[in-house]
């Protein structure tokens, strides 16, 4: 992995002189990203919030470019949260108009790549056009080795956590299921990640310290990394930074440090 990302990095991006942000250090095996800041991005040039949203499609490409490069296996995108609806009815539609235009137009680079698109989230509440190009890209992609790229759409972690209760629930009531057996294994096995692995990194952009409803269960001992730069500034080396940082933590677990054992 180490290597992957010296090589990723030797490779460089245009400018000879840079040094790889964080070669030799462990590298996370899924990061998660609340995308945040697009509104206050555009606000302060003057334009209207949306300007931001679409600016930030630069930074999503951007971030899947490095991601590939670096060999990081799983990339979780916060694109929108169960709470984001009570946002004025105009936004939504832009921010629903804007994923399907991205999925559109970058399906066929995400098939080169070997990207995997997986959503997480409550699909079912989402506009039908936006589930059909979501189904499609699915679909298209489902080849992706590389890179597998989570879309957290109509994501918010109290109703997945509900909704993987009820489906515990149901096994009980159909006597597939002990009430006894509900442990944390079964809930994470009916939780929209089941199968991945927690997030090791937890990336927040635009400067608050807060979890906005993200992935609360699965984050349990991911390490964070706040920066104030916008989503609509975030760029490879913004993520170097964050890979960099975390790869000079230690993580215990609970338990104790290896050279303490
Ligand atoms: C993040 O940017 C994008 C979404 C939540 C969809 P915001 O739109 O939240 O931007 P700010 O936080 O208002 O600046
Ligand atoms: C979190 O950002 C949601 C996404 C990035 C999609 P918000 O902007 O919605 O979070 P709050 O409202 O500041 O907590
Ligand atoms: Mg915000």
């Amino acid at each position: 992995m180490a290597e992957k990302l010296k090589q990723a990095s030797s490779r460089g991006s245009g400018n000879a002189d840079r040094q790889p942000a964080a070669a030799g250090l462990p590298l996370p095996r899924h990061i998660a990203i609340i995308m945040d800041g697009n509104g206050r991005w555009a606000v302060s040039r003057g334009k209207g919030r949306t300007a931001g949203h679409r600016a930030g499609i630069e930074s999503v490409k951007a971030v899947l470019r490095a991601a590939l490069d670096l060999g990081l296996p799983e990339l979780t995108l916060y694109a929108f949260s169960t709470e984001n609806w009570k946002r004025p009815r105009t936004e939504v539609s832009f921010l629903m108009r804007l994923l399907r235009s991205y999925l559109a137009a970058q399906r066929a680079k995400m098939i080169r790549d070997g990207v995997r698109l997986g959503v997480l989230g409550d699909v079912a509440g989402l506009p039908a056009p936006v589930r059909q190009e979501l189904d499609r890209t699915l679909e298209a992609t489902a080849g992706g080795r590389r890179l597998l790229v989570n879309l957290a759409l109509n994501y918010g972690s109290r109703e997945e956590i509900a909704r993987a209760a009820r489906l515990a629930a149901a096994d009980v009531a159909a006597g597939r299921l002990a009430p006894d057996a509900i442990t944390a294994e079964e809930l994470e096995r009916r939780l929209y990640t089941a199968g991945h692995p927690d997030p090791d990194l937890v990336i927040r952009t635009a400067g608050e310290m807060r979890m906005s409803n993200f992935l609360l269960w699965q984050s349990s001992y991911a390490e964070f990394w706040v920066t104030p730069v916008l989503w609509p500034d975030f760029r490879r080396e913004h993520l170097e930074e964050a890979l960099a940082d975390f790869g000079r933590r230690q993580r215990r677990f609970g338990g104790l440090p290896d050279s303490d054992e």
